[in-house]
């Protein structure tokens, strides 16, 4: 993917590390937080080096030409507020978030689902971004260089705008994963965000967070 300029929404383990991934492959990027003196996202920036930096949710969003919503899934609409819808017009928009509810203990439940999803719900917020469900099926140790005993593991897509997706695919191979699997338009991640509740499920029970997805073919 040509260097360019991402926005990172969220200074959790899951923005932090896409954000140091897309700067160790040359692309500069602002990472965005409801107080620009945020200390995990300073912190960050000054880990990572020349290319990183930090602002508000709204710094992030301009700044991006590419944008990764990392967000706590009940704090999002609050932050996409923060970050401005404006700023966000045309562009790429990541959404890694799974719209959990832990009120009732592990496994999470979905606090969206099956007949909506947090996907479809961010992109009712962002009308005029391309939204691109990603990264949501894994946990943010594998999310860079995926390296598992029987080769990188699959991630699954779901968006509106195939060109968006085409982005998100270039972003998904220069991070080690192979060619995306398409599940459609955005209304694919009401089947996408329960492969989270699975996933954590799996680690829940066997207490090992070593796992991700992959489709077998022959
Ligand atoms: N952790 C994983 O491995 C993993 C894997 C796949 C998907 N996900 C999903 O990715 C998303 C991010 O997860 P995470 O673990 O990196 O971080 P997180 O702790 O879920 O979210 C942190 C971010 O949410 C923002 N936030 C929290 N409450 C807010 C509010 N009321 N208003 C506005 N913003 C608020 C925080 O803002 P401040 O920076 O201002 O504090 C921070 O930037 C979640 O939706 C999660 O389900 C996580």
């Amino acid at each position: 993917m040509t260097p360019t300029k991402i926005g990172i929404l969220g200074t959790g383990d899951v923005g932090r590390t896409l954000g140091s991934g897309f700067a160790s492959r040359g692309h500069d990027v602002k990472m965005g937080a409801r107080d620009a003196r945020n200390e995990k996202a300073q912190k960050w920036a000054k880990d990572t080096g020349a290319r990183a930096s930090a602002g508000t949710f709204a710094d992030a969003a301009k700044f991006g030409e590419v944008i990764v919503l990392a967000t706590l899934w009940t704090g999002t609409k609050s932050a996409l507020d923060m970050a401005g819808p404006d700023n966000l017009a045309g562009k790429v928009v990541i959404d890694a978030t799974n719209p959990l509810d832990f009120s009732q203990g592990m496994p999470p439940r979905l606090a969206l689902g099956h007949t909506d999803s947090g996907g479809e719900q961010v992109q009712r917020w962002l009308p005029k971004a391309r939204v691109v469900k990603c990264f949501n099926i894994v946990g943010n140790a594998h999310m860079i260089d995926p390296k598992f005993p029987g080769g990188p593991p699959d991630m699954w897509i779901a968006g509106n705008d195939e060109a968006a997706k085409k982005t998100v695919g270039e972003v998904l191979r220069s991070f080690g994963w192979p060619d995306p699997l398409d599940a459609g338009g955005i209304e694919g991640a009401r089947l996408l965000e329960p492969m989270c509740i699975l996933w954590v499920l799996h680690g829940a029970r066997t207490g090992t967070w070593g796992h991700a997805f992959k489709l077998l073919r022959k």
